[in-house]
């Protein structure tokens, strides 16, 4: 008998690269008391507290991970020093083992969460000249507001492939034909090109590597400064590695050191992958051509962190937030994580779409968007009927938090009218995830009787979402 042969068969389901080490157990609540709290939140989700929620919280996937016990164990030896705290240098470290740049090439800031970072950078840029504009594959909602905040223009060039039937592998690519239009038309009002990886706007789809040499091909052409929106690096990696035959046997290291070789800085919210609860950061590489013009920029925004953050070896972090990152960091980029994170999200979105539920395709690394012009198509709501709002809203009472990203958040002309469920690191078993789409799907079969969500208040507020209240009729 060889061992080896007997058990060389291959099974259905494989084991997570991990177990739970620490659980919580779920408070009881009635279905009857979960009306009274959303009525009481005006049907927001963003006001609905999370206590109550049982099924799946997949409201964000920020922060909202669970640490492994490695972070854990790290947070003990969080440094609270006022300067210069033991971590920050470990931090500084990582940073550079991660990403391949050098601390002695780059200047880095540190800041309590990526929009404080983007709200240093664009308020600097802000100030460079009038008529600016950024664009981007698909800014995220913050750093949208960041940038229009200082009357910069947003500008996003989604794929144009991202609505298409057709399945095909990064969605979330720049259109690079319409950013060298602007950039012929526009030259000098342009102070940055930026790209988000993973596109979290645009449906949580990858961007190739192919995609980012052509933008840094182009920004070269138009000596331009290309920054990457960095918050789901790892994940981003996992798909060139995947979908783009030329890495398929490269290391995630390898692949993540040769993409921000592209790059002349990023903007970064570690609450994704860093995987920790909190933190951000800006890195700005001192060969950045905007430096040529500005370079009083570096000092500019280190003041600017100072005011809005504190000193810079902790900028706005505690002692054990900067560990847990330090952790997070070496974890993420492993490959049985980011299989087994990418997977679940990918079984999740497969069993939804078995449900007939109309889900944006391929799936992206970090959330299953349900699309909702589909789900609702063959109803009487359109899209100023906010129907997302009341699928999200009436799936509170079954304790599921889901979040939506269109015709409401953005406004009713967005290209995109999505409800996004995204999926928290390390967090939910797939049993939690099947019983959201049990409830999604039991929601999609009942669609005709979804009622219109009015807004009751907020309806014309910036950021609106994040505030309003409604009534559903
Ligand atoms: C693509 C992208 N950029 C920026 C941010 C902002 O990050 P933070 O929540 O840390 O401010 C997010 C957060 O969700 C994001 O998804």
């Amino acid at each position: 008998m060889n061992p080896l042969k007997l058990v060389g068969f291959k099974t259905k389901h494989l084991p997570r690269a991990y177990v739970n080490s620490s659980v919580r157990f779920h408070h009881e609540f009635s279905t009857q008391e979960r009306l009274q709290a959303a009525k009481k939140a005006g049907w927001n989700v963003f006001q609905f507290p999370s206590e109550m929620l049982k099924g799946g919280d997949l409201l964000s996937d920020s922060g909202t991970g669970t640490l492994t016990a490695k972070q854990m164990a790290a947070m003990i030896l969080g440094d609270e020093a006022y300067g210069s705290n033991y971590g920050y240098f470990k931090l500084l470290k990582t940073f550079e083992d991660t990403f391949g740049i050098a601390n002695a090439d780059s200047e880095i800031y540190f800041f309590h969460q990526c929009r404080a970072a983007e709200h240093a950078l664009f308020t600097q840029i802000g100030g460079f000249g009038n008529s600016l504009k950024i664009p981007s594959n698909g800014h995220f909602d913050t750093t949208r507001a960041n940038i229009e905040n200082n009357k910069i223009k947003a500008i996003d060039f989604f794929s144009k492939k991202l609505h298409s039937p057709d399945h095909s592998t990064f969605k979330g690519n720049m259109d690079i034909d319409e950013l060298e239009k602007l950039l012929k038309s526009d030259l000098d009002n342009i102070p940055l090109v930026y790209i988000t990886i993973t596109n979290n706007s645009g449906g949580g789809q990858p961007v190739s590597m192919e995609n980012l040499q052509a933008v840094r091909k182009i920004c070269d052409k138009y000596h331009k400064t290309f920054f990457f929106d960095a918050c789901r690096f790892a994940e981003n990696a996992w798909f060139i590695k995947k979908y783009e035959p030329k890495y398929k046997n490269k290391l995630i290291t390898e692949i993540v050191t040769e993409a921000f070789k592209l790059c002349d800085g990023f903007t970064i919210s570690l609450k994704k992958d860093g995987l920790a609860n909190m933190g951000g950061a800006l890195l700005i590489k001192k060969s950045a051509p905007v430096l040529k013009k500005h370079p009083e920029l570096l000092n500019n925004l280190r003041d600017h962190q100072i005011l809005t953050e504190g000193h810079p070896t902790y900028g706005g972090l505690t002692g054990r937030d900067i560990m847990t990152i330090v952790e997070g960091l070496k974890t993420v980029i492993t490959e049985s994580y980011l299989d087994s994170r990418i997977g679940q999200v990918h079984e999740f979105g497969r069993y939804l779409k078995e449900r007939k539920v109309p889900v944006l395709e391929p799936f992206g690394g970090h959330a299953v968007y349900i699309d909702t012009d589909k789900f609702f198509a063959d109803t009487k709501l359109k899209r100023g009927d906010f129907a997302g709002i009341s699928l999200t809203a009436l799936l509170l009472l079954k304790g599921v938090r889901l979040c939506e990203l269109g015709a409401f958040a953005f406004g009713e002309d967005y290209p995109h009218n999505f409800v996004r469920c995204a999926i928290p690191r390390n967090k939910y078993e797939i049993q939690d995830l099947y019983y959201v789409a049990d409830c999604v799907a039991e929601m999609y079969q009942q669609r005709k009787k979804i009622p219109k969500a009015i807004p009751v208040f907020g309806r014309n507020l910036t950021l609106r979402h994040f505030k309003a209240r409604f009534e559903l009729k």
